[in-house]
């Protein structure tokens, strides 16, 4: 009885490790089925390191049963084994082999991250994306083609693009885990990487490096399409449709100009300033995603609006739960027009 209850409480222990260590995200969410060049070689050093450690624990364990059936004491037999201190020869290899363990591991490691902080070749017109991360969300500027957006990173499938991070405010991670990542953004200075989808899709992003009360929730999304349609999205931000239609929409451009501009920019409005200290929110009506993480829909729109320090801890976005249901409403219609 005690035994089986002792295998119960041993099981049980497991699985709760089993659980926290795979986590409860989806599955999808993994390096292990890469979408792309960057990540299939960053696959290729993970699996080369999951092998040595397989190899190195496999021989050890093998020794160690070896040594404890073979060694082990008999019954009448009190002699003690030769002493094996201080052998040159077995000192000599239990230092070279973890040398030469790591120095396989190395090369491949090595070649592939300066692999991905390779320079945009100048002749071929690649696509650049600066990306500055703030506390706690992403802002995405394509300085040759004259777009800033945010949360949301579009690129063109097959091709390599070429990122230039920094951050705004303290240590930020890029991490996209099925295309590339992870690479620190330092503010006053400028890392570089690629990043490619070899498929149409929407990948998850996270920040993968420790930024304050809002990090966990700091996500964002890499939005692949065909190059017709990256073509196409990049003539609609360059000609957007931000002028209001409806007397509700009109209404709500009145809104948000008096609360929400001096912040957030929308780009082909006729506003004075361009707030630049929070999301630009061209086509927001587009984008899958509110603050980078709530569905967007009208419902999540106004639970953000009204309450962005239960949806993400530590944001700089103001509650504007003072605004009467009305302006709330055009506000909302406002935005959600907004393509
Ligand atoms: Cu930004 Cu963690």
């Amino acid at each position: 009885m005690r035994r089986g209850k002792r295998l119960a409480l041993l099981l049980s222990i497991f699985a709760i490790f089993t659980l926290v260590m795979t986590g409860c995200e989806e599955p999808d969410r993994t390096v292990f089925s890469p979408k792309g060049e960057a990540g299939e070689g960053s696959l290729d050093v993970i699996m080369l390191s999951i092998y040595i450690m397989t190899f190195v624990v496999a021989v050890v364990l093998a020794i160690f049963i070896y040594v404890l059936i073979r060694y082990r004491q008999k019954p009448g037999d009190n002699s003690i084994p030769k002493q094996v201190e201080g052998s040159m020869k077995l000192e000599m290899l239990w230092t070279v082999i973890p040398i030469i363990l790591l120095a396989i591991l190395a090369v491949p490691t090595l070649t592939h991250t300066f692999s991905l902080a390779e320079e945009a070749p100048k002749d071929e017109d690649p696509l650049r994306v600066k990306v500055t991360a703030h506390q706690y969300w992403w802002e995405f500027e394509y300085p040759d083609l004259g777009i800033k957006t945010a949360q949301q990173l579009h690129i063109p499938t097959d091709e390599k693009v070429y990122l230039e991070l920094t951050s705004d405010d303290v240590i930020h991670a890029f991490w996209v885990p099925e295309l590339a990542g992870k690479q620190d953004l330092n503010p006053g200075s400028t890392n570089k990487m690629w990043i490619d989808a070899d498929e149409p899709g929407t990948y998850e992003g996270r920040c993968a490096e420790l930024c304050g009360a809002g990090h966990a929730l700091m996500n964002f999304q890499v939005v692949a399409q065909e190059k017709e349609d990256f073509d196409k999205w990049v003539e609609k931000r360059k000609n957007p449709s931000s002028e209001p239609k409806t007397a509700e929409q009109k209404a709500g451009k009145e809104v948000f100009t008096q609360n929400c501009m001096s912040c957030h920019a929308i780009d082909g409005t006729q506003m004075k300033t361009k707030g630049e200290k929070a999301p630009n929110l061209t086509g927001f009506a587009e984008r899958n995603k509110i603050a980078g993480l709530l569905e967007n829909n009208d419902e999540n729109l106004e639970k953000w609006m009204k309450h962005p320090e239960q949806v993400k801890p530590g944001t700089y976005m103001p509650s504007f739960d003072f605004l009467s249901d009305e302006d709330m409403d055009n506000l909302k219609a406002y935005l959600q027009s907004l393509e």
